[in-house]
């Protein structure tokens, strides 16, 4: 690697800024047959809930322009079988271990943190609110800023104080700065943008919806413009505060915009499903992106967009963050 591609997950660094995005590579096993998933930053597992479940039924997939619809639903083996298999395998391959996890209710998020709190090796917590809250009508926790919060709260003040609690937002909102700034008052030491946009697909042969459950989850690189959008507008709201970006990104330099937007890390999602070492060679990718330019550390370019356009921008000279270069 030529540039330092150092990151702070809150208050932990990670060696690189890639990560797998919750989903798209279930604890990590499957990938590891394709790379080292030691080399990458970490591993973001899927989101995990309290007792097994088996998702929604099929057809839960369907192929849209420029990307992917699913509706898997939080299908899963329950945190009982992910601590006695999934997180044990993870550390012993020297990965790093971020745990997505979803609930139903404040309470059950709560347990799930006790529960990883208790466990050894949890890099970060990711909290999944695009989940229905059963107590509440099924209202999505993300889409309210008030649940939202309530649940960052209940997570936070339950996990270990040394592990990061992020909260995954969902696009789906008219002012995601409002749910975002709840989760940080509420004690989330980062966010991570995006989920999936709500999407459907309809079958002109049947004449009915493709997927079983009707509607689902956009991802691919149809989403990358809405993902940098709200990276860029929580990032303006929120300087301080790190962001894990995601939605689309298929090569470094899409890893590159986001980390310009403002992420200080990039997950990698839908890619993985065409290509199982996307990981890797996006890590590549971004370091040569970076070295071409001139770039000698992440951590000075990320939110540069942000900074009033200079004289001919190339590299970064000009730049606050060419001024903090020794
Ligand atoms: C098949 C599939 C399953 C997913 N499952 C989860 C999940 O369990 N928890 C979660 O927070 N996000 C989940 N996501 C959303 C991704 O983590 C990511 O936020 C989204 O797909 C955007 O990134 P991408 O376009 O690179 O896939 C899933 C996405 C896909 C495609």
């Amino acid at each position: 690697m030529a540039a330092d591609l150092r990151t702070r997950l809150g208050h932990v660094e990670l060696p690189n800024p890639i990560l797998t995005a919750s989903g798209c590579a279930a604890a990590g096993r499957e990938l590891a047959q394709f790379f080292d998933i030691s080399r990458i930053g970490a591993i973001v597992t899927k989101s995990v809930m309290l007792a097994p479940r088996s998702g929604r039924p099929t057809p839960r997939m369907a192929e849209t322009p420029s990307g992917m619809l699913n509706s898997i639903g939080l299908q899963g083996p329950g945190i009982d079988a992910f601590l006695q298999r999934d997180l044990p395998w993870l550390l012993s391959r020297g990965a790093r271990a971020v745990v997505s996890i979803a609930g139903g209710t404040v309470a059950e998020y709560a347990e799930l943190a006790t529960r990883l709190s208790d466990a050894a090796g949890v890099t970060a917590i990711e909290v999944n609110i695009s989940c229905p809250n059963v107590e509440h009508r099924g209202q999505v926790f993300a889409c309210d800023p008030a649940a939202a919060a309530e649940v960052l709260e209940a997570v936070r003040s339950r996990a270990r104080y040394d592990i990061p609690v992020f909260a995954k937002l969902s696009p789906d909102v008219t002012d995601i700065v409002a749910v975002a700034k709840a989760c940080v008052s509420a004690g989330a030491d980062g966010l991570s943008l995006i989920n999936t946009l709500l999407g459907m697909v309809i079958d002109t042969d049947t004449m009915r919806p493709v997927l079983a459950g009707e509607t689902g989850g956009l991802s691919g690189p149809a989403i990358r413009p809405v993902a940098v959008r709200c990276i860029w507008q929580v990032r303006a709201a929120l300087p301080g505060v790190p962001i894990i970006g995601m939605g689309g990104v298929r090569t470094g330099r899409d890893a590159f915009e986001m980390i310009l937007a403002g992420a200080s890390m990039v997950s990698v999602g839908t890619v993985i499903f065409h290509d199982p070492s996307a990981c890797v060679r996006i890590l590549r990718e971004l370091d040569e992106e970076l070295s071409q330019r001139g770039i000698e550390r992440l951590a000075d370019v990320v939110g540069l967009a942000h900074e009033p356009r200079t004289a001919p921008r190339r590299g970064l000279a000009g730049t606050a963050a060419a001024r903090r270069m020794p």
